[in-house]
């Protein structure tokens, strides 16, 4: 059912689960700085200990073992290698630690994903304008290419960047997200636009100069929920789905995979909306220039981030301020027949996935797959004895088995989210995602496997071969 080399691994993040925020001369993150802020993130939480995973590491190896994984995705934190985010200083004791990671790993015949940028810029470079600045891009490629240098011997599959869309609009237009920012109008299409073109310039270093001897691949993480229409008989709200998927699904896409620029429904969705709204300037949404490097082809294979699905009608809220929802003109809601796992935005949709896979395999040639986060929330009293979550991930594991075995998606690999309870963004420790439980009251951080994390494990076990 899934083939011979298939990836089952899990993931996290370096400022979800490390801690040691200012361990052994590791520079401060943006998410140091925006959780230290009062009434920023839930409960006052930050990631200061978090998992303490940068003294426990050899506990998640024990619980990458217990797993069965083949495959553990994890991101290293630029901030702890570069202190102040450029190469002009490096810190050898992350070096180190990463190191020690990576050869554990491979030790335990754990093949390594490494993300670069998982949210986590070093506060020294949002200082001089972060994502914002166009020189970002050149800063990116620097710290890339150390990471490629530095453990691409032994590290073959690398992510550039997570979760673009996130970023750009959590963290510049909601101001939800480090490094907090709401600033509507054309701030996150440029941290957007900034951010692909570090990708791509990252992409083609490893190309260039890494790939003819270290053999790897390299892509980013997309997120994007499974999208259809409220009622497929409605126009405006086909039309609506079709806007929403340009903005979600497409906005990092397309110039990727496509066409090398951005979806023309997208481009002209922000036209029609700023000429509405009497905004004055040029086109909202930057244009690639053509004596940079291209970014169309970017990617060695499709890395999607998938939690759930909406259905989509035409109409979109923030009707007085030009921003990506009102731009988008479309509205992305539940069916309430959908069940709810723990946060409420997370429908439990196993056949969204299945859906949108076939999706990506039309819209992108057939691309090589990895589902590099797919995974289930939980919040309120702690339940190890998680039966929800067991029926999610089997119902959802199945349902890319048929995408493999009826659609003929190219799917290489799947990585839960996550391994670990951990610090989960603006909802801090409230929302927990692991198929460990981190019991955060005892300075130990013990790790119990949850009944999900057991059912992680039959599966693996079944089909891995
Ligand atoms: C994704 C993030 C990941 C985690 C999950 C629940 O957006 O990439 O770090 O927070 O959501």
């Amino acid at each position: 059912m899934f083939p011979p080399d298939f990836a089952w691994g899990a993931a996290t993040s370096a400022y979800q689960i490390e801690g040691g925020w200012q361990a052994d001369g590791k520079g401060p993150s943006i998410w140091d700085t925006f959780c230290h802020e009062k009434g920023r993130v839930f409960g006052e939480h930050d990631g200061d200990v978090a998992c303490n995973s940068y003294e426990l590491w050899e506990k998640d190896l024990e619980c990458i073992q217990q797993l069965g994984l083949t495959h553990y995705r994890l991101s290293v934190s630029w901030a702890r290698l570069l202190p102040d985010g450029t190469t002009r200083h490096v810190n050898l004791k992350g070096v180190q630690y990463y190191n020690k990671v990576i050869d554990d790993l491979l030790a335990c015949n754990v093949t390594p994903m490494i993300t670069l940028y998982h949210f986590d810029l070093p506060q020294a470079l949002q200082d001089q304008g972060g994502w914002k600045s166009p020189d970002i891009v050149t800063l990116f490629d620097s710290y890339a290419r150390f990471c490629f240098q530095t453990f691409g011997d032994r590290v073959k599959l690398w992510l550039t960047i997570n979760e673009p869309y996130v970023c750009a609009k959590f963290g510049h237009e909601d101001g939800i997200h480090a490094p907090g920012l709401k600033e509507p109008g054309i701030t996150a299409y440029l941290v957007g636009h900034n951010m692909l073109r570090a990708h791509a310039m990252a992409w083609h270093s490893y190309n260039s100069t890494y790939r003819p001897k270290q053999k790897g691949a390299v892509s980013l993480a997309i997120n994007s929920d499974w999208l259809e229409p409220l009622n497929p008989d409605c126009d405006e709200d086909v039309a609506a789905t079709e806007r929403a998927r340009a903005f979600g699904l497409g906005w990092f896409t397309w110039p990727v995979f496509v066409t090398g620029d951005y979806p023309e429904i997208m481009r002209s969705a922000i036209d029609a909306q700023s000429k509405k709204m009497g905004y004055g300037g040029g086109s909202r949404l930057p244009s690639f220039l053509k004596d940079e490097p291209a970014i169309l082809g970017t990617a060695d294979f499709f890395a999607l981030n998938y939690y759930t699905s909406r259905k989509v009608k035409a109409g979109g809220g923030c009707e007085q301020m030009l921003c990506i929802k009102s731009d988008q003109d479309a509205k992305e809601v539940l069916d309430p027949s959908w069940p709810i796992c723990g946060v409420s935005w997370q429908a439990v949709v196993p056949n969204g996935l299945r859906n949108l896979l076939k999706y990506i395999k039309d819209t992108f040639n057939n691309p090589a797959v990895y589902i590099t986060e797919n995974g289930f929330s939980q919040v309120g009293p702690l339940q190890i004895e998680d039966v929800q979550r067991c029926g999610c991930y089997k119902d959802t594991i199945m349902e890319m088995a048929k995408a493999i075995e009826e659609d003929g998606v190219d799917v290489r690999g799947y990585f839960a989210w996550s391994l670990l309870d951990n610090f989960e963004w603006a909802d801090g420790f409230r929302v927990r995602f692991g198929l460990f439980h981190v019991d955060l009251s005892n300075g130990k951080r013990p790790r119990t496997i949850y009944r999900s994390g057991q059912e992680y494990t039959k599966i693996i076990m079944k089909y891995k071969h």
